[in-house]
């Protein structure tokens, strides 16, 4: 029993009685439905100026009318409250239903079949070749394998493409580079590292000797050429960051459906500038192609530079297109930095303007700033962390906490390794996506307070009670679930489905996160002020009831922000 509608259909019988037909629908009376702030204004509150323009009447003649003719089992009490229609639910009856239907729900409770039939595009992660995954592609990543995770939870095709940064002429200089100085083994066993400093190196000879800029660009003329020598070494550089990157995907769980990355589109950009040029889209500036973007506030998009050659906005042209003709989706969501606003809102006005009515289907999934202990993060300033340093870092604080406090338990190192990439995507995940977020090591690293490995351990105590209870096969005594401690817990998981929409919906995983917390918080809450254990068995049952269902809901909203809930810590 969903209370929400159950209260919406006793307002809309109460006023069909009152005042006679009306036309209004319970889902509306349902979404106005109030939580109020404070349980001693009832668990949900009807605000009454909703309908005063309907009935003609004011708030306070409507819910005076209606209060006293409302009575339903689940209901403990109806006031009316200047205008509010205050409703008291049954504590026990409250306990009783949303317990069960949480658990013969299971796994999918709080899930819907929303997204049956849609298909979501998720474009995440998109790291360049070349470079080393630092934190800054952490959010990205993390955000949209939640959103990824969500999607999928309510039925969605979720199509998560990796938008690799695998185009641009420096691609041209590290060939050039590597032909110069560098060798096979050097960097096969260094990985991006020894691409990097081979890059480094470049730039820094050619301050002296500007002639190599023109063996870089020729390299890069060769791989757009397609000659053979060139792609061959690209596409090495780009297997070997790859590799290096999948490291790190496969400590987060992250995974994906496609790699098709800049150059992807290297053959698919030329009927998208036709398709400009036949809509006298594009006007020639200065020899570069531009769309003129004035009208809308904005600078031009610059298509083509005036030696031909592509941007990041005709491979993001050609990109969108591809994914509408080849997914056919109903959303396509963009998670990169809010640093490229102005891009994105480039890019889906031109497609706006070439006639592309699914623009409006397409998002960009913002998100703020990353910094590291203060400083921003620059490949070039020296101030990069990386993330496999810091995964790695937070994997050895985590084993050190266990071996302290669980000397004994079986499986360490991968608890270690669950706990401590579980701190990490949590302090991520934590804040509303568009704040920044500085990173610092003690923050990231923290176990106390509200991060991930207090969720994880509330989830492993609760597990910790049943395994010790075992098989309990009394009847719940669900008036003992009636203290404010059991129903706060209750509460909290009855609004988990409606939490999980909203995140969805807003692009928003932090709020999975937040409610993890206010889940765990009120549980230890719970759990301190009642012991579990008692002889009377329908108490027991009851709290044991609760407990199961805090654990499969702490599990589940962990999964759906990335974070794995051990049995044990
Ligand atoms: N590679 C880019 C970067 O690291 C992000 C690409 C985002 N995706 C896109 N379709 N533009 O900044």
């Amino acid at each position: 029993m969903d209370f929400k509608t159950a209260v919406a259909n006793e307002i809309l019988t109460a006023i069909r009685a009152a005042f006679g037909e009306v036309d209004i629908a319970a889902a509306d009376i349902a979404a106005a439905l109030e939580i109020p702030p404070d349980t001693a204004m009832g668990d949900y509150a009807f605000p009454c100026f909703k309908l005063s323009k309907a009935l003609r009447k004011s708030p306070i003649m409507i819910s005076d009318a209606l209060a006293g003719t409302i009575h339903a089992d689940f209901l403990g009490k109806v006031e009316s409250v200047k205008g509010y229609l205050n409703f008291f639910i049954d504590k026990a009856m409250y306990a009783e239903k949303v317990l069960g239907l949480a658990l013969e729900q299971g796994e999918r409770y709080g899930a819907d079949d929303s997204g049956a039939g849609k298909t979501v595009v998720l474009d995440y992660s998109s790291i360049n070749i070349a470079k080393r995954f630092h934190i800054g592609h952490l959010s990205t990543t993390m955000i949209g394998n939640s959103l990824y995770r969500l999607h999928k939870f309510f039925g969605w095709r979720a199509v998560g493409v990796n938008h690799l940064g695998d185009w641009g002429t420096q691609f041209g200089k590290m060939i050039a580079a590597y032909k110069r100085w560098g060798d096979h083994d050097t960097v096969a066993a260094g990985g991006v590292d020894e691409m990097v400093k081979l890059y480094v190196r470049f730039n820094e000879e050619a301050k002296q000797d500007p002639a190599l800029n023109d063996e870089g660009r020729a390299w890069f003329k060769k791989i757009e050429d397609g000659d053979a020598e060139a792609l061959e070494i690209f596409n090495w550089f780009k297997s070997v960051t790859l590799k290096d990157a999948e490291r790190v995907y496969d400590l987060l769980g992250v995974t994906f459906d496609s790699y098709a990355g800049e150059s992807f589109y290297n053959d698919k950009m030329q009927p998208v500038i036709d398709e400009l040029k036949q809509k006298g889209l594009l006007i020639e500036d200065k020899g570069a192609q531009i769309v003129d973007l004035q009208d809308y506030g904005m600078p031009p998009a610059l298509i083509l530079r005036s030696d031909g050659a592509t941007l990041y906005i005709t491979r993001d042209l050609a990109a969108a297109r591809y994914r509408k003709e080849t997914y056919n989706f109903d959303k396509s969501l963009y998670v990169v930095a809010y640093q490229q606003d102005l891009h994105f809102r480039q890019l889906f006005k031109v497609l706006e303007l070439m006639g592309c009515e699914w623009y409006k289907d397409c998002e960009h999934v913002a998100f703020g700033m990353v910094s590291f202990e203060g400083g921003a993060l620059s490949t070039r300033g020296g101030h990069v962390v990386y993330l496999d340093d810091l995964l790695h870092q937070a994997i050895d604080k985590a084993r050190a906490i266990i071996e302290e406090k669980s000397p004994d338990l079986d499986n360490k190192d991968e608890v270690a390794r669950q706990v401590g990439i579980g701190a990490v995507v949590f302090f991520d995940l934590y804040n509303n996506r568009i704040k920044d977020i500085d990173f610092t090591w003690e923050r990231a690293l923290n176990f106390d307070g509200e991060t991930g490995p207090y969720v994880q351990y509330t989830h492993a105590r609760a597990c910790s009670v049943l395994r010790r209870a075992g098989e309990d096969a009394a009847e719940p005594d669900f008036a003992a679930l009636s203290d404010p401690f059991s129903q706060d817990v209750v509460r909290l998981i009855e609004q988990f489905p409606d939490i999980l929409k909203s995140a969805v919906n807003r692009s928003e995983p932090s709020m999975v996160t937040r409610f993890a917390v206010d889940l765990a918080q009120a549980f230890n809450k719970f759990y301190y002020e009642n012991k579990v254990m008692v002889d009377e068995p329908g108490t027991r049952a009851a709290r044991l009831m609760l407990t199961d269902a805090v654990r499969q809901t702490l599990k589940q909203a962990l999964y759906l922000i990335g974070v794995e809930a051990p049995e044990r810590m």
